[in-house]
C-alpha cells in the first residue's frame, strides 16, 4: 500500500471549561501567569459524567456515522491514554460495545501508555499494521483520550480533557514520510503517576522542560540525518512548511520553536538571517546543559524566530490553547488546527510533528498532505471536526464550579457503587455519558 496515513479524524472535547483569566484571579496569581506567562486561554475538563472511556466512545461513534464506516471494515483499533482507569482491562475493550451490533469482534490491538506519548505509539501500531505483510485490507483507527488533572498548585491550569480518533489506511491525504522518524527515549522522572489511588500525576515542572527541549533536540538531530540520508541533501527549517509540538501548554511551544532555530543556526549559521546570526552569535560556545538554563538565550531565540513561528507554528496552537493539555490527545488536536485553518493551502505542504511523553518517549516525524477523495478529504476533514463550533457551544464555569468539580472527581477516582448525578444537561445529543459505577467497579455508560 502506498501513502499510508490518516483518512480521517474526529475530535470531542467537553463542553464545560474555565477562563485561565478568571482561574488566575481566583488562585491569587498575578494578572496574565497563566494567559501570557504559560499562553493559555481556557481549560476544558470533564464532570463526572464522562470520563476518558465516555469520550472515546463519543469520538469513536462520531467518526464512524459521519464518514459513513462500516464498523465491519475496522481491523485494528489502538488506545492512547494515560489516565488509568483499570490496570488489566483496556479501553479498548469498552469500545468494543460500539462495534457490538455490527458482530465485527475480529479487531486488533490494545492500549499504549507512555504519559503523553500513548496516542503516537498507537498510530505507529496502526500504521505498520497497514504497511506489514499482516495486513487484511481493512481500516486502523487510533483513539488518544486523556483528562489531564493536576493538584492544586502551579500545574493546575496546563489541565484539560479531550479525545480524538483518527482512521488509518493508504492512499491518505495525511501521508507519513516513513523513512523521517527521529525518536529519542530515556530514564527520567520528570512527570509520572507513581500513586494508583490518585489521578493526579507527580510532577517537577522545570525538569519536564527540560526534558522536553532536550528530547527536541536529539530527535531533531536524527530527524535532520535521516532527511539527509533519504534526501541526499540537508534539512532545516526551511524545508517544512509547518511544525506542530506536543502542547502542555503554548509557551513551551514557543521555546520549542525557538529551540529548533537556535539548532539550526548551530549546525549551519546561514540557515538563519544575518540579524539573528548576530543575535544568537554569543550563545554559540555554551555547553548543551548551560544552554537550557540560560533564559537570555531563550528569550533571544524565541525572539529571532518570532516570524517564522507566526507563519510555521501559530496556526496549529488553536486548539490546545482553548482546550488545554490534552496529554496523547494534544499533538492531534494542535495538527486539527491547522487543518481548521489552513486546510485550503494545505496541498504539497510537509508538516513536521513532535509528540513527547515524560519519562520519557519522544519522537519527531512528518506528514505530506494530498486533498484525497471524498470523504476522506482535507475539507471534509474540517467540516467533520466542527472546531469553530464545538468551540462555540461550550459553557463556561466559574473557578469555583471548577473547584468544586475536581473535588467530585477526586472522590468518584478508583470509586465503586455510585450514580453520577445524570445531569448532563451540559452534553451534546450524541455525547456518551457515565451513568454508574456499580458494587464490583463496573461502569455503565449511555449516549445522550
Ligand atoms: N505575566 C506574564 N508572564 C508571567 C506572569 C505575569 N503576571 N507571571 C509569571 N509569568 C511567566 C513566567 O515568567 C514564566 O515564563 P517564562 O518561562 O517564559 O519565564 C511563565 O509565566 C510561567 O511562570 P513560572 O513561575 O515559571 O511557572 P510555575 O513554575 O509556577 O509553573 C509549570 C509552570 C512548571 C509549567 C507548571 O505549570 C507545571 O508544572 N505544569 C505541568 C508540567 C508540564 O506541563 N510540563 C511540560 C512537559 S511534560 C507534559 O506534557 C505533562
Amino acid at each position: 500500500p502506498n501513502n499510508v496515513g490518516i483518512l480521517a479524524i474526529d475530535i470531542y472535547f467537553p463542553p464545560t471549561c474555565v477562563q485561565q483569566e478568571a482561574l488566575e484571579a481566583h488562585d491569587g496569581v498575578s494578572k496574565g501567569k497563566y494567559t501570557i506567562g504559560l499562553g493559555q486561554d481556557c481549560m476544558a475538563f470533564c464532570t463526572e459524567v464522562e470520563d476518558i472511556i465516555s469520550m472515546s466512545m463519543t469520538v469513536v461513534s462520531s467518526l464512524l456515522e459521519k464518514y459513513n464506516i462500516d464498523p465491519k471494515k475496522i481491523g485494528r483499533l489502538e488506545v492512547g491514554s494515560e489516565t488509568m482507569i483499570d490496570k488489566s482491562k483496556s479501553i479498548k475493550t469498552f469500545l468494543m460495545q460500539i462495534f457490538e451490533d455490527s458482530g465485527n469482534t475480529d479487531i486488533e490491538g490494545v492500549d499504549s501508555t507512555n504519559a503523553c506519548y500513548g496516542g503516537t505509539a498507537a498510530l505507529f501500531n496502526c500504521v505498520n499494521w497497514v504497511e506489514s505483510s499482516s495486513w487484511d485490507g481493512r481500516y486502523g483507527l487510533v483513539v488518544c483520550t486523556d483528562s489531564a488533572v493536576y493538584a492544586e498548585g502551579p500545574a493546575r491550569p496546563t489541565g484539560g480533557a479531550a479525545a480524538i480518533a483518527m482512521l488509518v489506511g493508504p492512499d491518505a491525504p495525511i501521508a507519513f514520510e516513513s523513512k523521517l522518524r527521529g525518536s529519542h527515549m530515556s530514564h527520567a522522572y520528570d512527570f509520572y503517576k507513581p500513586n494508583l489511588a490518585s489521578e493526579y500525576p507527580v510532577v517537577d515542572g522545570k525538569l519536564s522542560q527540560t526534558c522536553y527541549l532536550m528530547a527536541l533536540d536529539s530527535c531533531y538531530r536524527v530527524f535532520c540525518e535521516k532527511f539527509e540520508k533519504s534526501e541526499g541533501k540537508h534539512f532545516s527549517m526551511a524545508d517544512s512548511d509547518y511544525f506542530v509540538f506536543h502542547s502542555p501548554y503554548n509557551k513551551l511551544v514557543q521555546k520549542s520553536f525557538g529551540r529548533l532555530y537556535f539548532n539550526d543556526f548551530l549546525r549551519n549559521p546561514s540557515f538563519v538571517d544575518e540579524v539573528s546570526r548576530q543575535a544568537l552569535a554569543p550563545y554559540a560556545s555554551l555547553t548543551g546543559d548551560e544552554s537550557y538554563q540560560s533564559r537570555d538565550l531563550e528569550k533571544a531565540n524565541q525572539q529571532a524566530a518570532k516570524k517564522i513561528y507566526d507563519a510555521k507554528v501559530q496556526p496549529s496552537t488553536l486548539i490546545p490553547k482553548q482546550v488545554g493539555n490534552m496529554y496523547t490527545a494534544s499533538l492531534y488536536a494542535a495538527f486539527a488546527s491547522l487543518l481548521h485553518n489552513k486546510h485550503d493551502s494545505l496541498v504539497g505542504k510537509r508538516v513536521v510533528m513532535f509528540s513527547y511523553g515524560s519519562g520519557l518517549t519522544s519522537t519527531m516525524f512528518s506528514f505530506r498532505l494530498q486533498e484525497g477523495q471524498h470523504p476522506f478529504n482535507l475539507s471534509n476533514i474540517v467540516t467533520v471536526m466542527n472546531v469553530s463550533g464545538k468551540l462555540k457551544q461550550r459553557i463556561e464555569l466559574p473557578p469555583e464550579k471548577f473547584v468544586e468539580n475536581t473535588k467530585i472527581m477526586e472522590h468518584h477516582y478508583g470509586g465503586k457503587e455510585f450514580v453520577t448525578g445524570q445531569d448532563c444537561n451540559y452534553l451534546l445529543p450524541g455525547t456518551f455519558f457515565l451513568t454508574k459505577v456499580d458494587s464490583m467497579y463496573r461502569r455503565f455508560y449511555a449516549k445522550k
